[in-house]
């Protein structure tokens, strides 16, 4: 029998590998009630359909701004169910950075027909205003990372939002987070908009404690893991060393790499000698460690490096598309995919970029979110162009 084939779909540790990607929203948040809390008492008169509310999220890199602004969204849309019909739309301006890339966003979570092209943002702006009111919904827009867009939009995009009823018959057609690691976020704005926003609405995420992010690893394992297959003390370890960062993505990547580590050699049990520090992003590299790539890898890194400019991953499709380009623009003949995806295994290993398996409820079996937290995408992308011009 092809017994051989018993490792795939079925781990000694993991069940359900979901749970570890960063995009999945949990049932409940760790230690984040008083939170929540601020962010109800901010929406208390939402159920009013003349009413709109804003709210400015705060907070360092793991903080859970983003899983927070996405479980409130959530909960809140099912507690008003049958008194206001709600639609989330969560944009990250890190993705879409100026004005008319994120009302494109917009325009398109509410109709996926909206054209790309030919309308002002004024009109945009109305459209969406006028599907809202025939449907009978109230916008709940989450703008992620919105100190990029602030920071890049010369548009008012955010001003124009928030005056969306001004002067109109119905009132309270859009409420808003704006979402922001940048503490001095509010001072990016004009007084204009901080009026608007209200000083009081903002709600600031301090970095996690040892405890919290030995929570936050264990809800992962409960769901995603065989019962009793990770002691008690490897997730005190993970809490442990996350809290230096008081990162929530560094206690979900310890875990992972433990899990991984644990499978490889064929054991069920995920001890705390399997949690290691040295997967921590602080571990940075030189860029000189490109030099000893060959032609193929450094072209397929310099796709890479030329979206994680912008993004905050990209995912294996883009970054093989991404070769494609680089290949054209230096006239050489693209190798294989499968000699692309083995570079990417080389890089990960060298330590160049990270992959983590994409949230797989899309259904295509190994999509791959690659980042690269050791070293900076632009120092290697001036790197790698300067040797190809002198070549
Ligand atoms: N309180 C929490 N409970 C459970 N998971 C959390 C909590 N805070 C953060 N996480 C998880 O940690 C990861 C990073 O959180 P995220 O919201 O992306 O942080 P931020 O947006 O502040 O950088 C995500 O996978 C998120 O689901
Ligand atoms: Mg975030």
């Amino acid at each position: 029998m092809a017994g051989y084939l018993d490792r795939i779909g079925a781990g000694k540790v993991l069940l359900d590998k979901a749970p570890l990607s960063y995009d999945w929203v949990p049932p409940s948040l760790i230690g984040r009630d008083e939170e929540l809390g601020e962010m109800a008492g901010i929406f208390s008169q939402i159920e009013n359909h003349e009413t709109s509310c804003q709210a400015v999220v705060m907070g360092p890199v793991g903080s859970g701004k983003t899983v927070l602004t996405r479980r409130f969204a959530e909960d809140i849309q099912r507690h008003l169910e049958g008194r206001r019909k709600t639609v989330i739309t969560h944009v990250n301006c890190r993705n879409h950075p100026t004005g008319p890339q994120v009302l494109q966003q917009i325009a398109l979570s509410l109709d996926e027909r909206h054209p790309e092209r030919g309308f002002s943002p004024g009109e945009i702006i109305q459209s969406i205003r006028r599907n809202l009111i025939t449907h009978d919904s109230h916008l709940l827009l989450i703008l992620d990372e919105a100190d990029i867009l602030v920071n890049r939009d010369q548009s008012d995009l955010i001003y124009k939002l928030l005056r969306i009823d001004e002067g109109k018959e119905n009132q309270g057609t859009i409420s808003m987070i704006l979402v922001s690691q940048n503490l001095s976020l509010m001072k990016l704005f004009e007084p204009a908009i901080i009026s608007r926003l209200g000083q009081s609405n903002i709600v600031e995420m301090q970095p996690y404690n040892a405890e919290t992010l030995t929570g936050i690893a264990s809800q992962r394992v409960e769901v995603a893991c065989r019962t009793g297959s990770v002691a008690d003390e490897t997730l005190a370890k993970i809490g442990q060393f996350a809290a230096e960062s008081g990162d929530a993505r560094m206690a979900i990547e310890l875990l992972e790499a433990a899990i991984r580590r644990t499978e490889k050699d064929g054991r069920g049990e995920v001890l705390p000698d399997d949690v290691r520090p040295s997967t921590l992003r602080k571990a940075s590299l030189e860029p000189s460690s490109v030099d000893n790539l060959s032609q193929h890898q450094k072209l397929s890194l310099l796709g890479i490096c030329r979206r994680l400019k912008k993004a905050e991953y990209v995912s294996s499709g883009d970054a093989h598309k991404l070769y494609l380009l680089v290949c054209e623009e230096y006239e050489v003949k693209p190798r294989s995919y499968t000699t692309f995806w083995k570079h990417l295994k080389t890089l990960e290993t060298e330590g160049l970029i990270e992959t983590r398996a994409a949230n797989t409820n899309v259904g295509r079996g190994r999509t791959q979110h690659i980042t690269m937290n050791n070293t900076a995408p632009a120092t290697i992308e001036s790197r790698i162009e300067r040797e190809f011009l002198r070549g």
